[in-house]
């Protein structure tokens, strides 16, 4: 009943692409991959070297101001963000105000906008001296806002951030230490936490980066922009990939163990039940980032020497991928999420802090994006078009006339 021609006449033309499957929302010099190849660059950089040999804070900065620092430069950002860990005294009032159970995304990303609430300087995006402090607090205070979530959730005191620690360990201090238990943060956790940091730190035009983008081309600040993207990245299809991962493993363990009966499930089409954890749409011939921190999580449970069921179901289905024709001839592997969510746990973190931990990884990520759009000379308020599949004009009626 839709009368195509003249909505054309109308509308002009527009391209139809949903989902934005082929469509390029931008021009980006921050993030490559190649997902036929398995191929991740920051600014030209292989995650590989990245993951081998910098911290999650050379990462940041590498991403966010385009070139790896010298030795002075990393020192003043370090210094930088080590200025900015604590968070308000007033602030700390907001969590007396959420229940106890809130998901800590929904924490965080309400916390994150609070930022402008109490950084009332940083409103206009054009104002770099401002933008500059607002990313120094951003790197800063998230790791903070994020332990403030697990800490209420627990019902155990805030700790202050220790600024004598590195990024990581300041991060499982702040989760783990209580004032009656100094909690010695070990270094093997610290390096692990900075591995999954470093891979998950961008991902080019993905949901949340898109958000941020979106949110910040109408000129919105840098606080509001990113309590967004953190929104999009709470999603199961986004960012809750590895949660979703570790409880199907879970379910696995509550139904004995059998990996075999869920490996045939996964191949019978007729239930939709799918592996968490296995393929990836960009990467059909290897995840570099699962293949990166594969190894991070194999040296951990070594170390730690587990006995936890997940951990041997996690090892078993692993095998399945390597040797089972249907996951073979479909290319898929366990991805950067099957990993993550394994690790993760072996350092205690529960399940529903993973995609704050993401959120903490993904936020250079953010800032480059958004920073990246503003300097940029085309840069224009996003708006796309649709196709209209309403009504065409119709006849107005009185309240009176309508049956
Ligand atoms: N288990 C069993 N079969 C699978 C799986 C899986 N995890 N993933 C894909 N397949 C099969 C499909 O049934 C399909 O088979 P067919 O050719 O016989 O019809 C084939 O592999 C191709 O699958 P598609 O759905 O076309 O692959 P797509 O690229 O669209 O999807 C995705 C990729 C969404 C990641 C998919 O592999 C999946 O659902 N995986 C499980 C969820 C998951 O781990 N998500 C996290 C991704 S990583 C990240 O987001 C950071």
């Amino acid at each position: 009943g839709i009368d195509i021609s003249s909505l054309r006449k109308e509308t002009g033309l527009v391209t139809l692409d949903e989902g934005f499957v082929n469509t390029g929302s931008t021009r980006s010099a921050i993030t490559f991959l190649n997902g036929e190849e398995g191929v991740l660059r920051y600014r030209g950089y292989a995650i590989e070297e990245l993951a081998a040999n910098c911290d999650f804070v050379e990462v940041a900065y590498l991403l966010i101001y385009g070139d790896l620092p010298n030795e002075a430069q990393i020192k003043e950002f370090r210094e930088g963000i080590r200025d900015h860990t604590m968070i308000h005294e007033d602030m700390r009032s907001f969590y007396n105000g959420f229940p106890r159970d809130a998901h800590p995304m929904a924490i965080l990303s309400s916390v994150v906008g609070a930022l402008s609430t109490f950084y009332q300087d940083s409103m206009d995006p054009a104002d770099k001296e401002q933008v500059e402090i607002s990313i120094y607090r951003l790197l800063a205070k998230l790791p903070t806002i994020a332990a403030y979530s697990y800490k209420k959730s627990v019902g155990q005191p805030f700790m202050y951030p220790n600024n004598s620690l590195d990024y990581c360990e300041n991060f499982l201090h702040m989760m783990f230490a209580t004032p009656a238990n100094e909690h010695m943060v070990d270094p093997d956790f610290a390096e692990a936490l900075n591995l999954l940091l470093i891979v998950h730190a961008d991902h080019e035009q993905n949901c949340s980066t898109s958000t941020v983008r979106m949110v910040g081309s109408s000129n919105a600040n840098l606080f509001a922009s990113i309590s967004a993207g953190i929104g999009a990245l709470w999603g199961p299809l986004h960012g809750g990939a590895n949660e979703a991962c570790v409880n199907m493993l879970e379910q696995i363990a509550a139904d004995g163990g059998d990996v075999e009966k869920y490996v045939r499930m996964a191949k019978d089409k007729t239930d939709g039940f799918r592996l968490m954890g296995f393929g990836h749409r960009v990467y059909k011939n290897f995840d570099p980032r699962a293949t990166i921190i594969r190894k991070s999580c194999d040296k951990l449970l070594a170390k730690l020497n587990l006995d936890d069921p997940l951990f041997k179901i996690a090892q078993q289905l692993e095998q399945v991928a390597l040797e089972d024709d249907y996951f073979k001839d479909r290319n898929l592997y366990p991805n950067v999420d099957f990993y993550s969510g394994v690790i993760y746990r072996a350092l205690g973190i529960p399940v529903q802090m993973f995609t704050v931990l993401f959120a903490i990884g993904r936020l250079p990520g953010w800032i480059a994006h958004w920073s990246e759009m503003h300097s940029s000379p085309s840069k224009r308020i996003n708006r796309p078009r649709q196709i209209y599949t309403g009504s065409t004009e119709r006849e107005f009626k009185p309240l009176s006339d309508r049956n």
